[in-house]
This record gives structure tokens, sequence and C-alpha cells, in this order.
């Protein structure tokens, strides 16, 4: 991947619902070897604008690029570069978790011997074994989002997209799925997960996006945000809360924090113009 590329570009994107305006203008870059972590209150956008990004639902207006594919005229260059965790994992009840496994491997154009090894893998690092020959109806919610998890890595994808991961997780697949979106994100791959876990946010993301009834309203990282004063001795709770209070109370209000549309959406050091040979190449 090329590290001056995005991996991630949201343009003037908004997905409207009849008369519901879910996302309005979204502007956003993430670099590859970032964490980004979304966040914002119930009904804010956040599950309209992972559907977006991962071709599930396409924008209204604007455009998305994954590695400088977009994403609605090139749906299958980019599906194949992301890894997509969906709010509510999705499983062949008919299927155990190994045959679920292989399916997804071979969907994905794995040889026979590359699916089993691969699925090796993922078992031992997400503590499949004890359950993977079971039907997938039998089990619990978390060992649902263990092989939702494992079976989106079977390809290795250099974006991960995880749309409120940790529901339903043990303390011990918490860690896991944690130092696994630290590891991706030192090889140089990109995470954006949307989150309530304010905590979570807090600790492994790089940069965090508040979303709030489908406008962002602050996009940038914790030092940055302690370096503009934004939460003075706040943390990030108060912080979430009083910004998007503040949102509520009066839609002009700018005096307690900086609007996102005046902050950086992307390191200054993107060429925010790439020739399209050079988007192909970026994602070869
Ligand atoms: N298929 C749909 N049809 C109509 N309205 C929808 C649809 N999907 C989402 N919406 C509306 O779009 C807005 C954003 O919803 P979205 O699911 O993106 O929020 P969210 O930030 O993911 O919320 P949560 O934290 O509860 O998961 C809401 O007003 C919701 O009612
Ligand atoms: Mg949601």
């Amino acid at each position: 991947m090329n590290p001056f590329v995005p991996m991630i570009e949201f343009q003037h994107v908004r997905r409207t619902f009849g008369r519901t305006v879910a996302v309005d203008d979204l502007s956003l870059s993430v670099l590859p070897g970032e964490i980004f972590a979304f966040l914002g209150p119930n009904g804010a956008g956040k599950t309209t604008t992972i559907k977006m990004l991962v071709g599930l639902l396409h924008p209204s207006q604007g455009t998305i690029r994954v590695a400088g594919w977009d994403v609605v005229e090139h749906p299958r260059e980019a599906a194949q570069l992301i890894g997509y965790v969906p709010d509510e994992p999705f499983l062949y009840d008919k299927l155990t978790g190994r045959e679920f496994l292989d399916f997804i491997a071979r969907v994905r154009g794995m040889s026979p011997r590359q699916a089993q090894e691969r699925i090796a893998q993922q078992a031992e690092l997400f503590q499949l074994e004890d359950f993977l020959d079971q039907l997938t109806e039998t089990y619990s919610h978390g060992m649902k989002q263990r092989i939702v998890f494992a079976s989106v890595l079977l390809h290795d994808p250099p974006l991960l997209v995880a749309d409120e991961p940790m529901i339903g997780l043990d303390p011990r697949s918490v860690r896991l799925v944690k130092d696994l979106m630290r590891a991706r994100a030192a090889e140089g791959k990109t995470v954006f997960i949307s989150t309530h876990t304010l905590a979570l946010a807090e600790e492994i993301a790089d940069r965090i996006g508040i979303i709030h009834r489908g406008r962002l309203i602050f996009v940038g990282s914790l030092a940055q945000m302690h370096q503009q004063g934004l939460m003075q001795d706040k943390n990030l709770e108060e912080f979430f809360l009083e910004l998007t209070n503040t949102q509520l109370q009066s839609q002009s209000s700018t005096d307690t924090f900086t609007p996102a549309d005046s902050l950086p959406t992307s390191t200054p050091a993107i060429p925010e113009a790439l020739p399209p040979s050079q988007h192909r190449s970026a994602s070869a």
C-alpha cells in the first residue's frame, strides 16, 4: 500500500433515508497505519457511514474511496481490501464454524491448502478450537463475533472496518482484539471502528471522529484536543457529552469547541489530488 494514498477517503458524503438525513457532508481521510474511532450517540450515523464504506449502501451524494478505488464504481476492487465486522454478526446457522470459515476462504479465492492453513492460524488466534466443529446456531454472541473476526481476517486485508466490535466479547477477547488492532496498525494496515466505549477510543485510537446527527462535529487526536485546550481538564467522556449536548442545544454554538470543518481531516502531507493511475497502482 502506498503510505501517501489515504486508505479511506470520504468526500462530501451525504446519505438520506426519505426525509431523514443520516449522514450529512462527511469529509474525512484515514491513512494506512492509522486506528480511527468513530464515536457518536445512538442514531448519529455511524452504521450508515460504515455500510457506505464497505459498499452495502450507496451514498446519496459524494464519493468514498478505499485505497483510491471508488467504492461505487469499483466495488470489487474496494471490497477485496476490506474486512468488515458488522454490528450484528451474520452466520449460516446450519454450518459449523469450520465450514463457514472454509466457505469464506473459497469466496476469497484461496486454495484448499491455503484455506486450511489460514483457518488453523485464525482458530488458534481467536481460540476457536473448542467450538469450531459445532453448528454456529449453538454459539453465544461472543463466539459468533470471534468467528466473524476470524473470517474477515482470513485474507489479511489492509483495512479492517468494525461496527461496535467489542459488544458481547469477554475481557480476554476484548484484549485480543485490541492487541490485534494495534499489531495491524503497526504493520501499516488501517483500522476503522465505531464505538460507544469512550475508554476504548481513548486507549487505542490514533484519531477520533465525533459524529452527531449525521455531521462530523470533531475530528482529531486526543493530543490535539488537549493542545487546543478543547478538553481542558475534562476526560473524553465529559468532552463527548459536552460536545454532543452543545450541538443539541444550538447547532450554531462554536465557542466551546472547534468544529470539524475547521480542523484538518487528514495529515497535511497527503497529496490532495493523485492521478487515477497512482490510485490504481496503490491498491495493486
Ligand atoms: N434503513 C433505514 N431506513 C430508514 N432510516 C434509517 C435506516 N438506517 C438508518 N436510518 C436512520 O439513519 C440515522 C442514523 O442511523 P445509524 O444506524 O447510522 O446510527 P448509529 O450512529 O449507527 O446509531 P447506534 O449507535 O444506535 O448504532 C437514524 O436516524 C436512523 O433512524
Ligand atoms: Mg450503529
